[in-house]
C-alpha cells in the first residue's frame, strides 16, 4: 500500500466494519425516527426510547418492530442506560427528545450521542428555534453536534444552510419548517452513515 493509500483509509469510512446499534431518542412525531427506520439496514435501530407513550414516534417504532422504552414522570437514568446496554446499544441518537438529560448519563455516553437541532448552531440555542431564527429573518439551517453538558453546544459534525439571511422571511412559516424537516430527515441519515467508523 502506498503512503497515499494509507493516508486515504485513516479517514475513509470503513463499510466493512459491522454497523453500530442506535438508540433514539424522541418525544412527538419522530419524522427523523422514520427517515432512519427508512434506511435499514444501513442504519441498525435497537431502542427507541420516549418519554411520551402516545409520540407518534413509538408507534413507528413498534410498526417497525423495534423495541420500545417508555419513561415515566421521574427518570431513573440508570435504568436507561441498563436497558441500553441489554440491546447493546452504541450510540445514541437524540431526535426531537424534548428532555433535559442529566450530565452523568451525558458524561458515560461522551462522543456517543448525537444531538438535532434545527438552527444554525451556536446560533438559536434551546426551543423555538425555527420560530425565532424566522422571526429575526437570519439565516436557517440544521446543525447535527455531539452532545456535552453544555445545552446545545458540542462539536458539530454536520451543518448545512437551508436559507440564507431574509429568505425564509418572504415565505409562510409552515412552508418553512416543511423544508427545514426535509433537509432534517435527509441529514440524520447521513449523519449516522459517517459515524459508522466514528
Ligand atoms: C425536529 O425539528 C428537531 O430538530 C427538533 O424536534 C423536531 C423533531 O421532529 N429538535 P420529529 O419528531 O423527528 O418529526
Amino acid at each position: 500500500m502506498t503512503s497515499q493509500q494509507n493516508q486515504f483509509n485513516k479517514t475513509a469510512v470503513d463499510f466493512s466494519a459491522p454497523a453500530l446499534n442506535w438508540a433514539v431518542f424522541i418525544s412527538g412525531h419522530g419524522s427523523n425516527l422514520q427517515a432512519m427506520i427508512d434506511a435499514h439496514p444501513a442504519i441498525n435501530i435497537r431502542l427507541v426510547v420516549s418519554n411520551k407513550a402516545e409520540a407518534q414516534g413509538v408507534a413507528r417504532a413498534e410498526r417497525a418492530g423495534i423495541p420500545t422504552l417508555i419513561l415515566p414522570q421521574d427518570i431513573d437514568w440508570s435504568e436507561v442506560t441498563s436497558s441500553l446496554r441489554a440491546q447493546q446499544v452504541d450510540r445514541i441518537f437524540l431526535a426531537g427528545f424534548m428532555k433535559i438529560i442529566p450530565a452523568d448519563f451525558i458524561r458515560d455516553w461522551t462522543e456517543k450521542m448525537l444531538n438535532l437541532h434545527p438552527s444554525l448552531l451556536p446560533n438559536y440555542k434551546g426551543l423555538r428555534a425555527i420560530e425565532r431564527s424566522y422571526e429575526d429573518g437570519a439565516a436557517m439551517g440544521v446543525t447535527i453536534h455531539w452532545v456535552t453538558a453544555d445545552l446545545d453546544a458540542g462539536p458539530i459534525l454536520l451543518q448545512r444552510e437551508v436559507f440564507e439571511a431574509g429568505v425564509a422571511k418572504r415565505m409562510d412559516l409552515s412552508t418553512v419548517k416543511t423544508k427545514i424537516h426535509q433537509v432534517e430527515n435527509e441529514m440524520v441519515v447521513e449523519a449516522v452513515r459517517r459515524c459508522q467508523g466514528c
